[in-house]
């Protein structure tokens, strides 16, 4: 059984929010998007259509999970195709979770010397490593796993429009 977490009204909401901050901070200095492939591609494409700031993007694409488990051990599935350096890069993300993969991307970029880096995330777990600042946030979440939008468990249920929190028995 799945539980409604967020709508899909109540997240449209809050990604207009999250492209109103990002614009307000970057004025007009061009943007580079990083989606991480592959949670994050619908958060990613819904969210950049808000964002009046001139943009480029890239995807980059890592696996971590096993499962419903985190790991620490990332694998690169596919690297960034654009340069980095000196731009403004913002990366996007589904979830944090333990933090691994967040890790993992800011080593990966920031060995490209851009100008700034920083990341936008739709969801928040609890025990996130509060090591990694998080510079725009859709929602913070309890412990609970959760699937749609984007998010899957063993690959499915990235095509619901809401976000749910998977039972249980269904782990
Ligand atoms: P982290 O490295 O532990 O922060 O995990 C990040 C990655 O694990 C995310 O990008 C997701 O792909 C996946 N993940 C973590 N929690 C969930 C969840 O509740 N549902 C679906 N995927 C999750
Ligand atoms: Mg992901």
């Amino acid at each position: 059984m799945k539980k409604l977490l967020y709508s899909e009204k109540e997240i449209k909401k809050r990604v207009r929010e999250l492209a109103a901050l990002i614009d307000l901070d970057y004025q007009c200095r061009e943007l580079t998007v990083i989606c991480v492939l592959k949670g994050s591609v619908i958060f990613m494409t819904d969210l950049i259509r808000e964002i009046k700031t001139p943009l480029t993007y890239d995807f980059i694409f890592l696996s971590s999970y096993n499962g419903a488990k985190s790991t620490s051990c990332i694998r690169l599935e596919k690297d960034l195709t654009l340069s980095l350096k000196d731009k403004h890069v913002l990366v996007v993300e589904d979830i944090f979770d333990t933090g691994f993969t967040g890790e993992f991307l800011r080593e990966r970029i920031m060995a490209e010397e851009p100008a700034s880096l920083k990341f936008c995330v739709l969801l928040r777990k609890k025990d996130v490593d509060l090591n990694l600042k998080i510079d725009y946030t859709g929602f913070d979440i309890g412990a609970e796993f959760v699937v749609g939008y984007g998010l899957d468990y063993r690959q499915k249920y990235r095509q619901l429009k809401d976000l749910h929190i998977l039972s249980e028995e269904e782990l």
